[in-house]
């Protein structure tokens, strides 16, 4: 079965899908995207995620390409088309093309769109969650505007892959003074030995995750004790637990830190809990 893609208003067999050589996304990464998790065919906090798509559109003064409820249908009308049933939806949208040059172009051009709907396999992911995985820490080498979900990935992508070659399967990004910031692509939680869960502040460093915000909603309603702060390394390897939060990973259970067992060694309680119900308290529509 070929895949379909969406770009710029039409719907096209993947592999004869394009966006031109002098798009800004593909030259200067001048572009936003969004990551939605698709259960039973439907989308997973789509009002969260389209707030934050506004949010790094505005920012960097892209113009809405579309209203919200438009690319809804769109991101459905992809879902759809490639029959994916649990699966995630990519959405990105550029400034759009123009001739190269650093500053923005006048007048601008019509942004970019392109939407990219994947399946996944429920039950490998599960097989992931009774193990838990590895992350290793490295230096936060990214920008400062790191709450804006751009294409600028390039870093990520390199901490992720020396994470993989040192057999972890996720990197947390650590700063200057030694705090965990989060994930190369996805927040980052420990719960403390007292049974409390923490997970650091959205600021200019991390993005805010949709998924970080649903799992707080639904620890604020069974009245889990929650502690807004950073951690460090240290106070991570002797957690009691420790899990990343993102769209494509719901929640997935840490069980070794840069080599370090974290808790008993196993997925934790409070990490299995959140993931199982999770898709209580989200938006899925
Ligand atoms: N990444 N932090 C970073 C740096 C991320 O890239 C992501 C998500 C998150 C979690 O955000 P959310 O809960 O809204 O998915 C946090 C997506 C999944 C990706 O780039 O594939």
């Amino acid at each position: 079965m070929s895949r379909i893609v969406y770009v710029n208003g039409r719907y096209l067999p993947y592999g004869e899908a394009g966006v031109h050589v002098e798009d800004r996304g593909f030259q200067l990464a001048d572009g936003v995207y969004e990551v939605f998790e698709v259960r039973g065919g439907r989308l997973v906090d789509e009002s969260r995620h389209m707030a934050r798509l506004g949010r790094s559109l505005d920012a960097l003064s892209i113009s809405r390409p579309m209203s919200a409820r438009a690319l809804g249908h769109v991101m459905r009308e992809t879902v759809r088309r490639n029959h994916v049933s649990d699966g995630m939806v990519y959405l990105q949208v550029t400034r759009g093309e123009a001739r190269r040059d650093f500053v923005f172009p006048d007048p601008a051009p019509q942004p970019t769109i392109v939407v990219i709907a994947r399946r996944m396999d429920l039950t490998k992911a599960n097989a992931r969650v009774e193990k838990g995985i590895a992350v290793v820490s490295r230096p936060d080498i990214r920008w400062g505007r790191c709450d804006l979900k751009t294409t600028m990935l390039l870093p990520a992508a390199l901490a992720k892959q020396s994470a993989l070659e040192a057999g972890a399967q996720e990197v947390w990004f650590v700063d200057r003074e030694g705090y965990v910031t989060e994930g190369g692509s996805s927040n980052a939680w420990i719960v403390t030995t007292a049974g409390t869960v923490v997970t650091r502040a959205t600021d200019n460093h991390i993005l805010g995750g949709v998924t970080r915000l649903t799992v707080l909603d639904l620890l604020a309603a069974e009245g889990v004790p929650v502690e807004i702060r950073p951690f460090k390394l240290s106070e991570a390897t002797s957690a009691r637990e420790a899990f990343i939060t993102a769209a494509t990973q719901i929640v997935m259970p840490v069980v070794r830190i840069d080599g370090q067992v974290v808790g008993s060694g196993e997925p934790g309680p409070v990490a299995r809990h959140l993931r199982n119900n999770f898709h209580s308290k989200a938006e899925i529509a």
